[in-house]
């Protein structure tokens, strides 16, 4: 295992972080878990040396944290740190801040939580965080020792992204990044400019959620013919390390396999170990990736609201994401969010205020029928 520093915190951790968010269910779906097997998973890591560990308070049903805390007894807490976060969902003010962070420790069977995250949050959540006193308290709990270090991980739009790491001094951030986002959500450049403040930032999502696990065609072609081989989950991480901010790489593993799988990949890997020849072909797998897009929506979003609900970027992003990936929409997030809040492109009724409003031209109408058809929903 390489072990990297968190650039101004100067501690050292293991490039691989365990996500305990994503462990299989013992019943059907992600509610519950395979305690007894995800006990195994996560000590099969820390004997393998990992030493970061993120759950939160929401994972699977909120039972992650528990099983994290079971898995840590008999010395293993000891031997690593434990990243979790708080909803601004769940909280308003100072006393339910308390007891949330209480609830925490207590499930995780500790004195103290090693970072601590405010959970996904955007600007608008930054706000509602600052409003109800979480800086202040966040401060009290490290000067107490409950906490170690305050972080946020992030998902919203890169300005969104700059405003609230140039607002308080903090000690970590998490963003979504892989070789395909390199300008979605915090991208390069929010990567960049935590680095440039020397604050360490932890990836999730290095894999897409597994989608880049499984590359297609026209991007296995291209790793087959370089000449060295590599499966696409080392060519995804191995890109990544490549990076100097980067301090974890976060990977949520179903299977002792793919635990093994990364514990041999992250005992290689340092910044700047990607040759000129290899970036060449994260930049051709890139392409080959983008190539298989259905459609050049490009979210900007002049074309909603829509009279009649649809959420058109979101169907247009919802059907590239399945075709680029060979994603089953049925299990995507944002998929199912469109269907579940009725914002499906069944809305349409052809009256062409979008196509008047669209600075790209797109055939809107066509365009929702048949990513309706090709989603299988038609
Ligand atoms: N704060 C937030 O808002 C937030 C959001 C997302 C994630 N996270 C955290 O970040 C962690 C990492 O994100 P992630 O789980 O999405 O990471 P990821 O590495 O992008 O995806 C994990 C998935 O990749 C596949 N995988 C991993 N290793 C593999 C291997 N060696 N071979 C083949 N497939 C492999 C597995 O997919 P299969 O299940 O298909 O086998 C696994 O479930 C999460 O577990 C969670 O702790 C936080």
């Amino acid at each position: 295992m390489k072990y990297r520093t968190f650039g101004k915190l100067g501690i050292q951790g293991s490039a691989f972080g365990l996500g305990c968010m994503r462990f299989n269910g013992q019943a059907s779906g992600d509610s519950v878990i395979d305690e007894q097997k995800a006990i195994s998973l996560i000590r099969r890591a820390i004997d393998g040396g990992v030493t970061y560990l993120d759950t939160a308070y929401v994972y699977l049903n909120k039972t992650s944290e528990i099983v994290l805390g079971k898995a840590l007894q008999d010395g293993y807490r000891d031997r690593v740190t434990i990243a979790t976060k708080m909803p601004i969902e769940a909280v308003h003010d100072r006393a339910s801040m308390e007891a949330l962070l209480e609830e925490e420790l207590k499930k995780l069977q500790t004195d103290h939580i090693d970072f601590y995250l405010m959970h996904g949050i955007n600007r608008e959540k930054w706000e509602k965080f600052k409003s109800i006193g979480a800086r202040e308290f966040f401060n009290d709990m490290k000067a107490a020792g409950k906490i170690r270090f305050k972080c946020f991980s992030f998902h919203s739009s890169y300005e969104d992204f700059e405003y609230i790491i140039n607002d308080w001094d903090w000690d970590m951030v998490q963003i979504q990044y892989n070789f395909m986002d390199i300008n979605n959500q915090a991208g390069t450049k929010g990567l960049e400019l935590a680095g440039s403040k020397g604050i360490p930032v932890v990836i999730m999502e290095g894999l897409l959620g597994g989608k880049l696990a499984n590359a297609p065609d026209n991007v296995q072609a291209l790793y087959d013919a370089f000449p060295v081989k590599r499966t696409p989950v080392e060519w995804a991480f191995r890109w990544l390390c490549n990076h100097p901010e980067v301090a974890v790489v976060l990977s949520g593993c179903n299977e002792a396999e793919q635990i093994d799988e990364n514990l041999r990949i992250f005992d290689s890997v340092e910044p700047g170990i990607m040759t000129k020849e290899e970036l060449e072909l994260i930049a051709k797998v890139r392409e080959a990736y983008i190539s298989r897009t259905k459609i050049g929506c490009t979210g900007c979003r002049y074309c909603m609201p829509c009279p009649n609900g649809v959420d058109i970027p979101g169907v247009f992003a919802a059907w590239n994401k399945a075709s680029l990936y060979n994603a089953d929409p049925g299990s995507d997030w944002d998929f199912r969010m469109l269907r579940e809040h009725n914002h499906g492109a069944d809305n349409c009724i052809g009256c062409g205020a979008c196509e008047a409003a669209c600075p790209q031209h797109l055939s809107i109408i066509d365009g929702l029928k048949t990513a309706w058809k090709e989603l299988g929903l038609a």
